[in-house]
């Protein structure tokens, strides 16, 4: 193994990834109508489990070994994150990294501002864990994340005795001050938020007393069981899950599952693209992260999920996916924290539906990377479809999507469901601004290619 990047500076790294990112920022996709996608398909590591890996890896005692690691943007953003506070980190070299755990108290005060690109939950989960070191810490992100609400974890903090500085309207740059003395919260999050729950549950570890999250709805629980995975003690009751102070994280092996999120993409194209039959191999299936799959059958999907076992208390699948004639339905409200990032491409297999998808419940797709609703109505009518966004979700009349040119607002999972849309459309999508797939899934282009789309890239 060698550990190419460890050669550099992290400032260096920092500033490299911003100047890749700015000089990548008109790529386009031009993805040609027809085809249909055939094979086994295995995607990038899931990008939830990858942050954490790195985040608890980093205040475990000892050596966590991570294989299936996520190598997106976002990811490497938390790597280089707690590198440039002091964790000795090797990797990642196609997939693993090994991070040399400092415990709960051996981060150090980061010569520069933390950069953390476009990654929202890079963002407020780090906010939560450096609420409880001794310095004092800037965050800062891309646009996108510099628009983003904080507030929803900033409050709540405040409440812990944090001490957070925002702009003015809630958003990054993030100033963390060091050396509050926490106490524990029994906290209702007013949104189903994982990413709130888990800045919680990281900055209680710090905190006098317990820290309690309760949940509307349940959301993804990785922080939960990864927790537990290190030997920390976490409480569950109903909705409400608890940790208190005092225990230790013990390093350990995690081989992170192939991301639902990212299979998603591959998901929605076998289920509209006649003649499609593909194996999505080793995809997490968390109950927590499978509304996809349950919406999709919902909507007459033909989903087969085979060899199920368990991979370090992550329960693993693989998924098979046939294409069929989907029908629009009224997508249940209990199912939207479930499948929270797959919306956009739910919204493709909805306009390739026979009737009328509603979705409700949902205004959370507003503040994503980009605002989902808005951004995917605009498109979706752009390739002549009857897409009609409501203030908490959408309604979508399933038709015959056309050709045309669409915008990803920078945002990659918008990008990744207008490729897949062309598998039925009646002539070329044109995507502007898919650098960001790199976010959550480098390799997308090829992976799409060897599946069977026709999709050629342009950069200036
Ligand atoms: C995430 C939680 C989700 C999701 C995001 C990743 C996480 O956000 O949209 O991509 O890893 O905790 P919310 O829980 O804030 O909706």
């Amino acid at each position: 193994m060698t550990y190419e990047n460890e050669k550099h500076s992290v400032a260096a790294i920092t500033e490299y990834e911003r100047r890749t990112t700015a000089m990548t920022d008109s790529l386009t996709y031009i993805v040609q109508p027809g085809g249909a996608l055939r094979g086994r398909i295995r995607v990038p590591g899931d990008k939830s489990i990858s942050h954490r890996s790195i985040m608890l890896g980093s205040i475990a005692e000892g050596t966590t070994e991570i294989t299936g690691f996520l190598e997106g943007e976002d990811n490497l953003a938390t790597l280089n994150a707690f590198r440039a506070m002091g964790v000795q980190i090797e990797g990642p070299v196609d997939g693993s990294v090994s991070v040399h755990g400092v415990g709960l108290h051996g981060l150090h005060k980061p010569a520069e501002p933390l950069y953390l690109g476009n990654s929202g939950t890079s963002m407020r989960l780090l906010t939560g864990l450096l609420s409880g070191q001794a310095f004092d810490v800037e965050m800062t992100g891309d646009a996108s994340l510099s628009k983003r609400p904080m507030r929803r974890v900033t409050v709540p903090l405040a409440q812990m005795g944090a001490e957070v500085e925002t702009q003015d309207n809630g958003t990054p740059p993030l100033k963390v001050k060091g050396g509050a003395k926490l106490k524990g919260i029994d906290y209702t999050m007013p949104v189903a938020s994982a990413q709130v729950k888990s800045c919680l549950l990281l900055a209680g570890l710090y905190a006098e007393g317990r820290t309690c999250v309760t949940e509307p709805a349940p959301t993804r629980d990785h922080t939960e069981r990864m927790l537990t995975g290190f030997g920390y003690p976490v409480y569950r009751t109903g909705s409400t899950v608890c940790v208190e102070p005092g225990g230790t994280l013990r390093g350990m092996r995690i081989d992170v599952p192939a991301d639902i999120s990212s299979a998603t993409f591959f998901m929605v194209g076998a289920s509209i693209a006649p003649g499609s039959d593909v194996v999505l191999e080793h995809v997490g299936i968390n109950p927590t992260r499978i509304g996809v799959i349950n919406i999709l059958r919902l909507m007459g999907a033909d989903i087969t999920l085979m060899n199920e076992r368990d991979v370090g208390g992550e329960p693993v699948a693989d998924i098979r996916v046939r294409a069929a004639q989907l029908k629009g339905i009224r997508i249940p409200e209990d199912q939207v924290p479930l499948a929270i990032d797959e919306f956009p491409a739910i919204f493709v297999a909805a306009a390739c539906a026979e009737g009328e998808t509603v979705l409700t419940g949902a205004e959370e797709l507003r503040v994503k990377e980009s605002d989902r609703i808005q951004v995917m109505a605009d498109g979706l009518t752009t390739l002549g479809i009857d897409a009609r966004p409501t203030p908490d979700g959408i309604v979508i009349r399933g038709g015959q999507l056309g050709s045309g040119e669409v915008h990803s607002h920078d945002d990659h999972r918008i990008a990744m469901s207008f490729t897949m849309a062309a598998l039925r459309a009646s002539g070329s999508i044109t995507i502007h601004n898919c650098a960001t797939v790199n976010t959550s899934f480098p390799g997308f282009v090829d992976l799409s290619r060897t599946a069977g789309i026709n999709l050629e890239t342009q950069s200036p």
